[in-house]
């Protein structure tokens, strides 16, 4: 029986593994991978090339329709992203754009304005979408959701470990300290903010590694969708 189209929403806090999970469950389900936050660090570079503070809600909407914003999946299924025309999947995960995106999707209408560009993934094909608010915003109807989050601890460990093998290490205590501040600011902003989904089956990864959490993964979403 052929499997109908279906989506996975995974919302959590930043460094709970949502991307390289979900990325590697994409791939053994072949279906595609969103990654909703690039979209956001898109529009955080965009702010902090032009020098505009990121919330400054006025000056951050008089300058969304000056910027093209591509993304592009690559044969591999990696999420390549451009902003008019110049390819910034590099520049997004720079460490100073983490707030600047943070600050930027606090902004309503920005929120607004990356609904339906986020929701067309969706209808075109199966997906697996990650990011705060896609369980309880952006595809409500999601046949799977998925809460993932560790503690904020363990986040700043891994995240450290990220960052030293990128070559661009930084102190455990900084590193918390600015996990905290964004789950914060995530969750407390006015719109769409971080929370679980009443239906959304909560995984926590504190005390997984990466093969029990995507095996967790795995069966949370097959015991929901024939995939
Ligand atoms: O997942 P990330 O760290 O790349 O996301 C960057 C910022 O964008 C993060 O601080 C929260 C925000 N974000 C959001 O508000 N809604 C989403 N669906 C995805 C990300």
């Amino acid at each position: 029986m052929e499997q109908k189209r279906y989506a996975v929403a995974v919302d959590g806090p930043s460094g709970a593994g949502k991307s390289t999970l979900a990325k590697a469950v994409a791939r053994e389900l072949h279906i595609m991978y969103v990654d909703t936050g690039a979209i956001y660090r898109v529009i955080g570079v965009a702010a902090q090339r032009r020098g505009i503070d990121p919330k400054d809600e006025a000056a951050v909407m008089a300058m969304l329709p000056e910027l093209d914003i591509g993304i592009k999946h690559g044969a591999d299924g990696l999420q390549r992203m451009s902003l008019n025309g110049e390819d910034v999947t590099d520049a997004i995960r720079l460490p100073e754009i983490s707030m600047y995106a943070s600050a930027v999707s606090a902004l309503p209408p920005v929120r607004a304005y990356l609904l339906e560009t986020q929701r067309k993934f969706a209808r075109e094909q199966s997906v697996i979408m990650d990011g705060r608010d896609i369980g309880t915003v952006v595809l409500p109807d999601a046949e799977v959701k998925i809460f993932l989050t560790a503690s904020s601890a363990v986040r700043a460990k891994r995240r450290c470990l990220e960052l030293e093998q990128r070559g661009t290490p930084k102190p455990y205590d900084e590193v918390l300290a600015e996990i905290e501040q964004r789950d914060y600011n995530d969750s407390h902003r006015a719109i769409a903010p971080l929370r679980q989904a009443e239906d959304a089956a909560l995984v926590d990864t504190s005390e997984l590694d990466f093969e029990q959490s995507k095996a967790l993964l795995l069966k949370t979403i097959r015991e929901s969708v024939n995939a």
